[in-house]
């Protein structure tokens, strides 16, 4: 029976342990019920960096690639994947000027957390000053899953406590955990489990050390399945989060989502619309996403920035529960990366196309962009099959 100090999750298993024993047992069930809001130290504040990530015309730029996987995109413009290129590419980023006007939060890897521009300015205070949260990547990657289908699990829950408590004292005040689901291999039951456990073992630790989680589990772009088949993995994964998530206790006023949007396999035969993409997208979201949670930070997945935008401008043309918006690293950093080329004399420039993307999605968050006078970059998809980042 529930008593007013159980914990929620231990007045669940109460409950339905009387349900267990037959339908007329329902009627054994006390009327009067205790609602219990688990407040912790820091609840009013994850409420407040939550909201304020999602605020209107308001996104995310992720910028928290492993080192390995900013060498590959340093890389692709020629660059050495050293120390120093990685702090110029990321003082670019973070030192444009009126980024803040549409980006709310930036997700840094732990490296860029500590760093400081050239000149000395630790990174954490141009976003403070800029108007823009940081965050911090705290899992430590995937790796395979024994007993599945060649599927995987996300490290990085030992430690994981006192990793937050150190990233607070730096400045962070949000978190993102990325693990995967991968349509073609299964997904298996076993991996889906383990997914949305760990996120929520996850969720709580920074909660409780003061970091809004995002929870992200990425379903890859990869394999040939229609849309639908998305969309019932996609609901299938998302009730098993949220499932786990209110066994944690999470409070989900302090939580932000980065799902994928809801789209064929990348080599189906045929393409979907930003509408059709965004009535699944939305379709999945209404059954499985309470309204409790503020904010939906789409990741891109290896479409086109174009695409991206487009995707997310489809979503806000109804009315929805959330804030939808984006929380994009490759639809943000594609065209500017091309525009740099690690050249000094074209910071500027790469500075002013990652405001028009920022502009872009701020658009699209509001329902009110137009592709019109988009460059062929921006159309240009950045799949690659089995991405890890
Ligand atoms: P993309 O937008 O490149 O898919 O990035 C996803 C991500 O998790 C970055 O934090």
């Amino acid at each position: 029976m529930a008593t007013a100090t159980a914990p929620p999750s231990t007045r669940w298993i109460g409950s339905r342990k009387l349900l267990n024993r037959g339908v007329s047992s329902l009627r054994t069930v006390p009327r009067r019920v205790v609602v219990q809001v688990k407040a912790g130290a820091y609840s009013d504040e994850l409420v407040q960096t939550a909201k304020s990530i999602a605020s209107p015309g308001r996104g995310i730029l992720a910028i928290d690639e492993s080192n390995a996987t900013c060498g590959k995109r340093l890389a692709s413009i020629g660059l050495d994947n050293t120390e120093e290129n990685r702090q110029a590419y990321r003082q670019l980023l973070l030192t444009t000027p009126g980024l803040g006007e549409y980006i709310s939060g930036a997700i840094l890897f732990e490296e860029t957390l500590y760093q400081s521009t050239v000149d000395g300015k630790k990174f954490v205070d141009c976003l403070y000053e800029g108007n823009i949260m940081p965050g911090i990547k705290v899992d430590k990657g995937l790796v395979p899953l024994p007993g599945s289908n060649n599927e995987s699990w996300c490290q990085g829950l030992d430690g994981l406590a006192s990793r937050c408590a150190e990233y607070y004292k730096q400045g962070a005040r949000f978190a993102k955990w990325r693990t995967v689901v991968s349509i073609p291999c299964g997904p298996s039951a076993l991996a889906v489990k383990e997914a949305a456990w760990g996120l929520a073992r996850y969720a709580a630790i920074a909660q409780d050390n003061g970091l809004v989680p995002i929870v992200e589990p990425e379903i890859l772009l990869d394999g040939d399945h229609p849309i639908e088949r998305t969309l019932e993995v996609a609901e299938a994964v998302w009730a098993e989060v949220f499932y786990y998530l209110a066994e944690n206790n999470v409070m989900f006023e302090g939580i932000l989502l980065k799902p994928s949007m809801v789209t064929p396999g990348a080599e189906h035969e045929k393409r979907a619309t930003p509408e059709t993409i965004a009535k699944h997208t939305l379709a999945m979201l209404q059954r499985r996403v309470p309204p409790a949670v503020p904010g939906i930070m789409f990741l891109s997945g290896g479409q086109s920035e174009m695409e991206a935008t487009l995707n997310l401008n489809a979503m806000n043309q109804s009315h929805n529960p959330w804030h939808v918006s984006f929380s994009y690293a490759r639809a943000l950093q594609n065209t500017v990366l091309k525009t740099w080329k690690g050249r000094p004399e074209n910071v500027e420039a790469a500075q002013k196309a990652l405001l028009a993307r920022a502009k872009a999605n701020s658009l699209a968050q509001l329902g009110r962009y137009s592709a019109e006078g988009e460059s062929d970059d921006a159309q240009k998809g950045m799949f690659v099959k089995g991405y890890t980042y």
